[in-house]
């Protein structure tokens, strides 16, 4: 095959997002454009990947790291200036170019290789890829002859009222004869209703010199969306969005109601898996079939094991195992790591703790820098004292022991294997197996008090 180079246009400002985050490193599910772009760039094979930065440069270079090689436009004159830069590197080489913008996340490699085939097929210099739209406002459009061929692309800001009723866009995206776009580039002027080096301009050059031009058009236009702007950048979400749970649908998870369900990218769900709405699963997430994520659950960063239910809970870094029982309204902060069979009910808060097989936390405790053993029951209200306001200490809690309610563990603290602590006990000392520590103040009961004190009302 010959050499296949892609060159991303990242070094744009993106003013009209009005943010202090670059354009192209805003997030779509979670991941930002340029990334998303980069994803569908691997599977393609290609020769090199350049990347075009200018604001916020160090920032995307470190988002892509060794995903491409960078190349820096310093001053931003335009779309055809910022392929130019490249120019050093690869004007010479021959093969085929693929240009593709850093804010169109939702094109797919299946599009881009259509792409690819069509420019070798067709045998043309360059290949523009298009769709059509109901609202084509803001986008370059394309112009065709009599004869049905692409002429050129009319900015919208450049276009004549004819010109503006066009709806078949421009979609960013092309190949190119490697060789004739760099020729055809130092032709490019910016005299123009924006000043700027117009990269489509190169069609209109490449067509007066009598070069084969072709268009392939896309039938999904929700994949060609770029994003300028927050309108745009949310329609892009949806339709990000909508693909994600209809994958996951597809393979066989219930997803109650996809339009209330947000997915990012990179979970992964079992078939069988049932996704109750509102929910939020985010990250390098992993759950296990017959799990099933109850309504309005947030989850990012977890492994979750089968069968384990989660009811209106917030877990986040953490490991979670099979047939567990979470909710409603716990939180599970990072580094927490749940064994099988565990019941972790309301109002229970969790954080960098371990809770082996079978344990119950059934009710409004705090357990925090915790081991706990099997079959643990810790009781209503139970809270592990962790922080003396400098650092953080570890209490244990060793299989099969018993914690009454409201007991307070202050740490470093062990409790024994079977060890019983009585309710409303503030231990701060090692309680050893099979013992049964109270740590509290002696009931007294002063009989007939009440009376005697009414009498001096
Ligand atoms: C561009 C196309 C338009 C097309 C639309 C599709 C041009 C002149 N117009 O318009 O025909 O319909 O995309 O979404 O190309 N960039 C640089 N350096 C620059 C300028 C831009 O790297 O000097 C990058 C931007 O970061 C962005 C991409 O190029 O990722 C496209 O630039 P943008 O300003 O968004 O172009 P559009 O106005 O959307
Ligand atoms: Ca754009």
């Amino acid at each position: 095959m010959e050499n296949r180079y892609a060159i991303v246009l990242a070094a744009g400002q993106g003013t009209r997002m009005k943010s202090k985050i670059y354009k192209v490193l805003h997030p779509v599910m979670g991941r930002p454009m340029v990334q998303h772009v980069m994803d569908q760039l691997q599977p393609l094979n290609l020769t090199r990947v350049m990347t075009i930065v200018g604001y916020g440069a160090e920032h995307v270079k470190e988002q892509l790291d060794d995903l491409s090689e960078f190349i820096l436009q310093e001053e931003q004159l335009g779309t055809a200036h910022a392929v130019e830069q490249a120019a050093p590197f690869i004007e010479n080489e021959q093969g085929v170019t693929l240009v593709v913008c850093g804010d169109t996340p939702l094109l797919t490699a299946e599009t881009l290789n259509a792409l690819f085939d069509h420019h070798v097929q067709s045998e043309a210099k360059a290949t523009v890829l298009t769709t059509t739209i109901t609202d084509p406002s803001g986008y370059g459009r394309v112009i065709r002859d009599s004869d049905g061929n692409v002429a050129k692309i009319v900015e919208h800001k450049d276009a004549t009222e004819d010109q503006l009723l066009v709806n078949e866009i421009n979609t960013g995206t092309y190949c190119f004869d490697n060789e004739l776009l760099f020729d055809s580039l130092k032709k490019v002027s910016n005299d123009n209703a924006q000043g700027e080096y117009y990269l489509p301009d190169v069609i209109e050059i490449l067509k007066q010199a009598d070069e084969k031009i072709a268009a392939h058009k896309t039938k999904d236009p929700d994949e060609t969306i770029g994003v300028n702007d927050r309108v745009a950048l949310s329609k892009a979400e949806k339709i990000m969005k909508n693909r994600i749970n209809m994958k996951h649908m597809k393979n066989g998870v219930s997803i109650v109601d996809p339009d209330y369900t947000y997915i990012e990218p990179q979970v992964v769900i079992d078939p069988d898996v049932v996704i109750e709405p509102g929910c939020v699963i985010k990250g390098e997430t992993s759950i296990r079939t017959g799990t099933v994520i109850g309504a309005h659950s947030e989850v990012n960063n977890c492994l979750i094991g089968e069968n384990t239910i989660i009811k209106q809970s917030v877990a986040t870094d953490s490991e979670i195992g099979n047939h567990v029982n979470i909710g409603p309204f716990a939180h599970i902060r990072p580094q927490t790591a749940i064994g099988d069979e565990v019941k972790i009910g309301n109002f229970v808060e969790v954080k960098k703790a371990q809770i082996d097989d079978k344990s119950k936390v059934s009710h409004l405790s705090y357990i925090g820098d915790a081991e706990i053993g099997k079959d643990v029951n810790v009781g209503c209200g139970t809270i592990t004292v962790n922080y003396d306001g400098k650092n953080k200490y570890l209490t244990k809690i060793e299989d099969n022991a018993f914690i009454g309610c409201n007991a307070n563990l202050i740490a470093p603290v062990t409790i024994g294997e079977g060890a019983l602590v009585a309710a409303g006990s503030t231990i701060n000392k090692d309680v050893p197996a099979d013992a049964l520590s109270i740590a509290r103040s002696k009931q007294v009961n002063k009989e007939a008090y009440v009376k005697r004190l009414n009498k001096f009302k």
